[in-house]
């Protein structure tokens, strides 16, 4: 076998180079090149189709043909994800970071899957399969028949997948698995890269539905699996906040369903528990109203999800004032902050800045600035918010405000929890027949003057 000349590829992107550079050109990360052997040329499969060069018309597509028959792991927060249901011969991405509860997560969906009469094997690369055991013990799933192994070298994965064929099978995680046709370590991008070629292409090949865990780190040796994005059907990631006892499994990709769908669990001594009604969950800790908090009726994938906004603002001790903020874009409040400050003449100058998103929630809709701007200026005036009032609406540049998408959906779920009243963008009727008194706002600056009187 010639030996082919040494590449470079990025470990967070992928993006491969003949030369080595600091600073990834695609990415643009620092100190994330290095050095990888590149794969061996070798005979290379077609998963589409089986007859080279043929095509066929979209109108000719027999349309008769069913759609996907979905399996249940009747975990609802993860069927829904899923969009519905695991499709066979899919393959999965399930992201990251370690110790956020990926394999307890897919310990418990494959036990799940199994007892509903799906063949379900769980490979380990990163526990011996006593450990998983005894891990399984403790979730209460040792009556379940999921097959277990603890395997981290690829082809002997796919020996066993052969002679077992399963109809899921997950693997914990891409970053252990290595083929002894790459010349790198296990977990650097040309392996996770083949490693990830190969199950996919057996999952699209053999119909068996795959899923992957991949790490993600911030920065360092090991691949990120945004390699493995592009290849597989389906991305989801598991996050949360530690020290928060709640997960949210995202759907940011998906072939089959809706992306930004999600689903929401609590993790437990004994595993994660779904959550039902999430928005319940995330206000359940607010007391009285207190100034700085603000309720923000947001909406995730199909879902209403009502979540607070928490903010502080204090005179800075320091030359350069402070921003702080968990669970919301910093960018986006910094934007928040110049509007306030162009358009309504509310300065931020000198004092620091801090916005958390209570229950460690992640939001990431634009619907969501009023409720940030509400939260600041709450905080900055010391004077709480109208009680029992939600908030939405997004601000543009100019201080105005811009309707959003599923109004009504938002307005519902907040009569449903108790709320009474709305600060809402004006303009549509949505709400008119929700039961909550509306408060149609147009600008920032009317908004600013009716509830602070500045
Ligand atoms: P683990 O599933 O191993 O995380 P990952 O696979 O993403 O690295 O979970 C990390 C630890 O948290 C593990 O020691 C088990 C514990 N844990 C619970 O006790 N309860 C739970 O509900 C979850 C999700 C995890
Ligand atoms: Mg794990």
């Amino acid at each position: 076998m010639a030996k082919s000349a040494p590449s470079f590829a990025c470990a967070d992107c992928g993006a491969t180079t003949s030369k080595w550079a600091g600073r990834c050109e695609s990415c643009g990360a620092w100190n994330t090149i290095h050095e990888e052997t590149p794969l061996s040329a070798g005979p290379s499969g077609h998963a589409l189709s089986a007859v080279k060069g043929r095509t066929i018309t979209l109108s000719g597509l027999d349309t008769r043909e069913d759609p996907p028959k979905r399996t249940q792991a009747g975990v609802e927060e993860l069927d829904r994800v899923l969009g519905g249901g695991l499709v066979p011969a899919s393959a999965i991405l399930l992201g990251g970071d370690p110790g956020i509860g990926k394999s307890t997560l897919l310990l418990q969906a494959a036990a799940r899957f199994a007892r509903g009469g799906l063949k379900t094997l769980y490979i380990s690369g990163e526990e011996a399969a006593e450990q998983v055991r005894m891990r399984a013990q403790r979730l209460g799933l040792t009556e379940s028949p999921v097959q277990l192994a603890a395997e981290t070298n690829l082809r002997d994965i796919l020996t066993t997948l052969e002679a077992e064929r399963p109809q899921l099978a997950i693997i914990d995680s891409i970053q252990t698995m290595w083929s002894d046709q790459v010349g790198a370590a296990p977990g650097s991008v040309s392996q996770v890269r083949a490693a990830a070629h190969e199950l996919t292409r057996f999952a699209k090949t053999r119909g068996v539905a795959i899923i992957l865990v991949g790490h993600v780190t911030k920065e360092g040796q090991i691949a990120g699996p945004r390699v493995v994005e592009h290849m597989v059907d389906t991305v989801l990631y598991f996050e949360g906040e530690r020290g928060h006892p709640f997960r949210i499994l995202r759907a940011v990709k998906n072939r089959f369903g809706p992306a930004d769908e999600i689903g929401v669990f609590e993790m437990t001594g004994r595993g994660l528990a779904e959550v039902r009604n999430p928005s319940a969950l995330f206000l359940s800790e607010r007391g009285t109203p207190a100034p700085g908090s603000a309720v923000f009726a947001g909406v995730e994938g199909t879902r209403p999800l009502l979540v607070e906004f928490q903010a502080l603002v204090s005179p800075s001790p320091h030359a350069q004032a402070r921003r702080a903020v968990v669970g919301w874009d910093s960018g986006r409040l910094s934007m928040i902050l110049a509007v306030l400050e162009a358009r309504c003449g509310i300065p931020y100058a000198g004092l620091d800045v801090y916005l958390n998103v209570a229950g460690g929630m992640k939001v990431t809709e634009p619907a969501a600035d009023l409720a940030v701007a509400a939260a600041l200026l709450s905080a900055r005036e010391d004077s709480a918010l109208p009680d029992g009032a939600v908030i939405f609406g997004e601000i543009s540049l100019s201080g105005a405000l811009r309707p959003v998408t599923q109004a009504e959906n938002r307005l519902k779920e907040a009569k449903k929890l108790g709320f009474t009243s709305a600060i809402l963008p004006a303009g549509g009727k949505a709400g008119d027949g929700s039961g909550l008194a509306l408060n149609r706002v147009t600008d920032l600056a009317g908004f600013v003057g009716e509830m602070f009187g500045a």
